[in-house]
């Protein structure tokens, strides 16, 4: 059953939409309202997981049980969600993460002016899921070669062993964590095409995929989607509500994990 399923593990989901500042009172934002991640948290903590939610800009009240981190921009919430990660089982970033932020941000409020105004220029934010992945295929390689300890190894003892090599202490000694990690996409054209290339861009092991519009995913208490595997297969979650949603994947990481 579900109910005790997830004792023992500790998981990271984000929530909600990241601001990038433009000045102290503007920034560049998006609509996500941090449902979705906090059905995934609620329904974790059910299930008997440790949870850590990483909250960029939500609104909603703490979930009982759960660490809540509140952030407000990418590169915060990439600095929380990787630190946790490093203690987490699995990771789950259903947070709508800002693509670009300004480059400057200005320290007084801009001001109107007769001219024309001046243009805002974006730099690329870093990709927290791809990291997520390619951190962890890079521990798996090493691991692999026989230079890092096994993931369910207790903390410490990778180091402690006086065994390490370079590529073992770079692992770190929980070794290749974590070991689901989530993704989700938001797609209105060619969604199992874009979702699949996604899942293997990003090396991450599910990828919930949203179908946008008509009444679902932003801001609303129901979702449908489909969970691609890394294997290949997939997952049909019929609309519903976020919990729901929430419920199925946390039945596929548990399988995963068990
Ligand atoms: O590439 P796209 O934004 O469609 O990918 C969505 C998934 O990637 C979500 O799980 C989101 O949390 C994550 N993401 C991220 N860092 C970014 C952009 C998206 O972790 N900079």
């Amino acid at each position: 059953g579900r109910r005790d399923d997830l004792a023992g593990r500790h998981v990271v989901v984000s929530a909600g939409g990241t601001r990038e500042a433009i000045d102290p009172v503007r920034f560049i934002g998006n609509r996500s309202s941090g449902l979705q991640g906090y059905a995934l948290a609620r329904t974790a903590v059910a299930r008997g997981a440790e949870v850590t939610l990483v909250a960029a800009n939500v609104t909603l009240p703490d979930p009982a049980g759960a660490k809540v981190v509140r952030v407000e921009s990418a590169r915060q919430l990439r600095d929380a969600v990787l630190a946790a990660a490093e203690h987490a089982d699995a990771v789950v970033m259903a947070a709508a993460v800002a693509d670009f932020r300004p480059v400057r941000q200005s320290e007084t409020k801009i001001k109107k002016s007769s001219a024309e105004p001046d243009p805002i220029h974006l730099v690329k934010n870093p990709d927290i899921l791809a990291e997520l992945g390619e951190t962890r295929r890079a521990r798996r390689e090493a691991y692999a070669a026989g230079d890092a300890p096994a993931h369910d190894a207790p903390a410490g003892r990778g180091r402690d062993a006086g065994n390490g090599s370079d590529a073992a202490r770079e692992a770190g000694a929980g070794g290749p964590r974590p070991r689901v990690i989530v993704g989700f996409a938001a797609e209105t054209d060619d969604v199992l095409a874009n979702g699949r290339a996604k899942l293997e861009r990003k090396g991450c092991d599910l990828l919930v995929v949203n179908q946008v519009g008509e009444n679902l995913a932003f801001g609303t208490p129901d979702n449908a989607a489909v969970v691609l595997t890394a294997e290949g297969g997939s997952v049909e979650i019929p609309r519903g509500p976020k919990e729901d949603l929430a419920d199925v994947v946390w039945d596929l990481v548990a399988q995963r994990l068990a």
